[in-house]
């Protein structure tokens, strides 16, 4: 090593050690690529978390890898240049240099093992992305309560991707972008709690839910039956049964009653002021055929709505629950009162039950059995059904409320009616008005449905085809109040 360095000129300016390293976390990239398209192929591709992994992290690897060629070769012409035969490349790899020929060895070792992790790693991490098993489960602390409602709704067989990513290069590249999106915030635990809604980073309604329904065919009317109790002593049961308006089938028009709103003719617009889209303060009605427009909007909204926060309804502003239905506490119980896996024989056990799924004091899952526990055998020390009404409750909530995701009905409205939530009556109603005064059309209790029958026992016996007058079961309210103003899925007054 005594003799003085032989300055060398390289064949190459990629010949030289920060080039090589480059190239190979390249290679490694490339190899990566190759193999997640395979599997993709494989697969089907329906995954989007393969596409993120095969089309975002993989290029941003081998765009890297190539960066730092370009850079070694850069570095290496620029020293050339300037000293040109006088002194040996700084950077240039020399085989015959038992130094560089160790480093070079190592880089090889490590060349080979990069390779084979990022084989190893890619396929892992496939594996994990599986669709709902990787949507629901893996990102379980994030995902977890929205895995668990799904499972139990209509939509249980339809994979999350089917209505969160859309099929066409568009909306497969918005998800992309999106999905990574929501990746980092998940490693990097800073995702919201409850996580927001996606509705607009969602495929246009239409194009998803009439893949397999057909709006048209709900012609005529829905009837439909609600069972509840009140939170007295009693238990007091009270059913309404509605006749449900979903299309009319007026005019000849193919749609009018409630679907519509989703009628290919109708454009109904709307802007709400929140990103849950529950404060609607403007609406537009555009009929395409007559060419008519109509505005309506809340008094304290002077201005116009800014354009690219201008929704168009569709079928998920209605049926925003397809597959997360956080159902309400009240509703839990009085479904389950019905069924019989919680005993009306126990006095008060409607009111009761809520109130020990919604205490305060629950903050985790894991202390919400103990704690439902406590309250219920607090009330009722051992009668009969306690043990039964405990278990019960435990499973309700388990399979409702989500405590650390802070995820349940509190936060998650469910748009379809306007009893615990606006729902409806975010546009109808009294608040929303045209210049000259008009309020959006179908504001009667009967519009939208007529009351069959309710009450209970022998109320329910006969029908009333023409409608009832709603009796509300706690008595007469002030009717400028909406129902939501007073209901909200747990227990009410008194
Ligand atoms: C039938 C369609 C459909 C399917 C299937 C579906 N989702 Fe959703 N999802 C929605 C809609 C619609 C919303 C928006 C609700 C809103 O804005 O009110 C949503 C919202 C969400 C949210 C935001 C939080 C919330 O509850 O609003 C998450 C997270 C989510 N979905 C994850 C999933 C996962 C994970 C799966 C599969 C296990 C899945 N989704 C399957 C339609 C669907
Ligand atoms: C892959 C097919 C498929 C897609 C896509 C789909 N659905 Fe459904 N949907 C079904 C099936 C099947 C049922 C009936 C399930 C049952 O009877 O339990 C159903 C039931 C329903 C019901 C009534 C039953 C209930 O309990 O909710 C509504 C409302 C509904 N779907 C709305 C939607 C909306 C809104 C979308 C779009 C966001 C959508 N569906 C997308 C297949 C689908
Ligand atoms: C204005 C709100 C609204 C819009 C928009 C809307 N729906 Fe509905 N839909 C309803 C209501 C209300 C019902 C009655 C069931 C209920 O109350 O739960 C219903 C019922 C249904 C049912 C169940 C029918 C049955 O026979 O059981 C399906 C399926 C459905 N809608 C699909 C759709 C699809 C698909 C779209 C979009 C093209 C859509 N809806 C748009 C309000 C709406
Ligand atoms: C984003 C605002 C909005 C929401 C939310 C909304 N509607 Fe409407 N709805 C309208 C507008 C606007 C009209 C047309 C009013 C007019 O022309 O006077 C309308 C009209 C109707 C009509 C009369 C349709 C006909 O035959 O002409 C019915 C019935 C109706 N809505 C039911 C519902 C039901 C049920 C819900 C809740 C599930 C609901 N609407 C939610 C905006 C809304
Ligand atoms: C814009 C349409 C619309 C108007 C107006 C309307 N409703 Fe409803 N209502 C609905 C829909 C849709 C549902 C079904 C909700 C669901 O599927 O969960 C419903 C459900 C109900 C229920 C059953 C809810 C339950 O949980 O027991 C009652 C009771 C009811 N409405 C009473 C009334 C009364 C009283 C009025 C007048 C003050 C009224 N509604 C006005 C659309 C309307
Ligand atoms: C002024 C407050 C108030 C308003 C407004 C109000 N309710 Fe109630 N409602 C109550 C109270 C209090 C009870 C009794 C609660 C109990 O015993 O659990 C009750 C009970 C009920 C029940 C049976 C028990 C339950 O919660 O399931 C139904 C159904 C109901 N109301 C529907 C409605 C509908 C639909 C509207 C709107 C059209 C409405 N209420 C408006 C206060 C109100």
């Amino acid at each position: 090593m005594s003799e003085a360095p032989v300055p060398s000129r390289p064949k190459s300016a990629y010949n030289n050690w920060i080039s090589v390293i480059g190239a190979v976390l390249a290679v490694g990239a490339l190899f990566s690529f190759a193999l997640l398209v395979a599997m993709g192929f494989a697969q089907g591709d329906k995954n989007p978390y393969l596409g993120i992994l095969t089309y975002i992290v993989a290029p941003a690897f081998l765009i890297t890898g190539l960066a730092i060629m370009f850079i070694g070769a850069w570095l290496q012409r620029r020293y050339a240049l300037r000293y040109a035969g006088q002194r040996p490349d700084r950077w240039q790899l020399d085989l015959h240099n038992p130094n560089q020929r160790r480093h070079l060895y190592i880089l090889g070792g490590g060349a080979t093992l990069f390779l084979l992790l990022s084989a190893f790693g890619s396929y892992q991490t496939y594996h994990y992305a599986e669709s709902v098993q990787f949507c629901g489960e893996v990102c379980h602390q994030a995902m977890n309560p929205e895995l668990v409602t799904y499972r139990k709704g209509a939509h249980a067989r339809v994979d999350c991707v089917e209505c969160h990513v859309g099929s066409g290069v568009d909306w497969f590249v918005k998800a992309k972008i999106n999905g990574a999106h929501q990746l980092i915030s998940y490693t990097l635990d800073n995702y919201d709690r409850p996580i927001a809604t996606p509705v607009k980073n969602m495929r246009p309604a239409r194009e998803i839910c009439e893949q397999c329904h057909w709006p048209e065919k709900s012609l005529g009317n829905l009837d439909m039956t609600w069972d509840h109790f009140l939170s007295d002593r009693k238990n007091t049961p009270y059913s309404v049964r509605l006749l449900m308006k979903m299309d009319t089938g007026k005019d000849g028009d193919l749609h009018s009653g409630i679907h519509w709103h989703a009628s290919p003719k109708t454009k109904v617009e709307f802007y709400a002021t929140d990103r849950q889209r529950q404060e609607v303060v403007w609406v537009r009605v555009t009929d395409s055929e007559k060419g008519t427009e109509k505005v309506f909007r809340h008094a304290d909204f002077l201005g116009e709505p800014p354009m690219d926060q201008i929704r168009r309804m569709d079928c998920v502003d209605c049926h925003n629950r397809p597959a997360h239905d956080f159902r309400s506490a009240n509703d839990l119980v009085e479904e389950a009162m019905v069924r019989g896996t919680l005993p009306t024989s126990l006095p008060g056990i409607k009111r009761q039950a809520v109130q020990a799924m919604i205490q305060k004091e629950i903050t985790t899952a894991a202390e919400a059995p103990g704690k439902i526990a406590d309250h219920l055998r607090g009330r009722y020390k051992d009668a009969a059904g306690v043990e039964q009404a405990i278990a019960e409750v435990q499973r309700l909530h388990a399979e409702n409320i989500f405590p650390e995701r802070k995820a349940d009905w509190r936060v998650y409205p469910n748009n379809i009616g306007h009893k615990d939530w606006s729902g409806c009556f975010r546009c109808h109603g009294n608040t929303l008005q045209t210049a000259a005064g008009q309020k959006v059309g179908a504001s009667e209790c009967s519009s939208c449905h007529i009351i069959l029958a309710q009450g209970k026992g022998s109320d329910l016996a006969s029908l009333t085809a023409a409608g009832l007058e709603f009796k509300h079961p706690s008595g007469s309210y002030d009717e400028e109040l909406s129902c939501a103003d007073c209901h909200n899925g747990g227990i009410q007054g008194k």
